[in-house]
């Protein structure tokens, strides 16, 4: 039985799966590895049903070892490798959930790079928009990848309306869901409400921001514009991950769902995260979350490998943060001098919108070779069209995605 639990923890480390996850899609039992560890008996059927799924996810027939396999290997098969009805948060992801994703993005950077960039994926599909706070890039991110996936798209700009938080928004969601929506991707001021949304439509739900909470498709679009820069480099590793990398978060990390989904995302693919902001900007009990804290951002800088730079969200400050915004670029404004304190490579990221001047210096956010602005807005299309695709193979039927529970 030893080999067997060993079996299974190298299993779950190679592919990034907690045991819980492994017991839950295996057995659909979550604690059943871990009580396999404190000796609980164990049929021969059951052993013979676990070592055939650990075959058959290392590809078909066993033939593709883990390291070597294509997308069709490395993950569970079909909707077993994303068994969630919404993309909620980072938080609710496993790693091989999150390179799922990335994988799956890969071919709508190719078709977005091409003359033509249309498929008919989710022909006959409706997707609404529905974007209960101000936003250029996420919205417009989202509306062409729905257009370039065939489906039709509706934007519904909620900005200016009263619906606060609590029942009219529940009557906002139960008026989407009668429209008979495919999928429904929110943006709203309040943490927790696309969630509370989520629970009353009968279609996926994504998160493009909720709060301060999280926003999800900008971690993991910043994760694909960052391993096509490393693959750029040379430095990317053949399984995806971002194994020992340091990546200094710096700016606003008190008003950031960008900062709170980027740690998580960040650190599921092994990267060593630092967060850097003053005192007042830096939320308090961060530390729980794994990250080292700076309040010096040359200290920060020392050894960092990727900064990423947020905007001080001044709209969701309730009073004075900082003494003025020339103060805050002396002291954390990304400048030439302060870049070359980082290594030699050191790869510039920021979500927008930027405030130059402020966070980061023009000539700093237009850098040549070392800056990826542009390219996280480019692969923000690619990432948004996997999720909406991934998210509606259920109801499309697609083969092999049809059965299963969400989790
Ligand atoms: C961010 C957001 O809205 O959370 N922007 C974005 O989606 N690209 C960050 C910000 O507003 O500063």
């Amino acid at each position: 039985m030893t080999d067997l639990i060993e079996e299974i923890a190298d299993f779950c480390t190679r592919h990034g799966m907690s045991e819980t996850r492994f017991g839950e899609l295996v057995l659909n039992d979550k604690p059943f590895v871990s009580q396999l560890r404190a000796g609980r008996d164990i049929r021969s059927s059951t052993v013979e049903k676990i070592r055939a799924f650990m075959r058959d996810f290392a590809g078909p027939g066993g033939a593709v070892s883990p390291d070597q396999a294509s997308i069709g290997g490395r993950f569970p098969a079909g909707g077993r490798a994303f068994p969630h009805r919404d993309l909620l948060s980072i938080g609710q992801l496993e790693t091989h959930e999150i390179l799922f994703l990335l994988e799956e993005a890969e071919q709508w950077v190719a078709l977005n790079r091409q003359a033509t960039k249309h498929s008919d994926a989710l022909a006959g599909l409706t997707i609404i928009n529905a974007f209960f706070e101000n936003s250029t890039r996420t919205l417009l991110s989202f509306e062409i990848a729905g257009k370039r996936l065939g489906a039709d798209v509706v934007n519904m700009h909620a900005a200016q309306s009263s619906v606060k938080k609590g029942e009219t928004l529940i009557d906002t969601a139960v008026t989407l869901n009668a429209m008979r929506a495919d999928a429904i991707v929110i943006r709203h001021g309040s943490s927790g409400a696309v969630g509370l949304i989520g629970g009353k439509v009968d279609c996926p739900v994504l998160n493009a921001g909720d709060g301060q909470h999280e926003h999800p498709t900008q971690a993991l679009l910043d994760a694909l514009a960052l391993r096509h820069k490393l693959q750029q480099q040379g430095r990317a590793s053949s399984d995806g991950m971002f194994n020992g990398l340091t990546v200094t978060i710096c700016g606003d990390i008190l008003h950031s769902r960008v900062a709170r989904s980027n740690i998580l995302c960040l650190q599921a693919l092994g990267a060593k995260v630092r967060v850097c902001a003053p005192p007042a900007l830096m939320p308090a009990g961060i530390e729980a979350m794994g990250v080292e804290i700076f309040h010096h951002f040359d200290a920060a800088l020392d050894g960092a490998e990727v900064v990423m730079m947020l905007r001080l969200q001044n709209e969701r400050m309730d009073g004075q943060f900082i003494p003025s915004p020339r103060e805050y670029r002396h002291l954390y404004g990304l400048t030439a001098n302060r870049l070359a304190l980082a290594e030699p490579d050191c790869i510039i990221m920021h979500p927008g919108p930027m405030n130059r001047g402020v966070e980061i210096d023009s000539d700093i956010a237009d850098l040549k070779g070392r800056s990826i602005i542009t390219d996280q807005v480019e692969m923000g299309v690619a990432i948004r069209m996997a999720c909406l695709d991934v998210l509606t193979r259920k109801a499309r039927k697609t083969p092999g995605w049809g059965e299963g529970e969400w989790v």
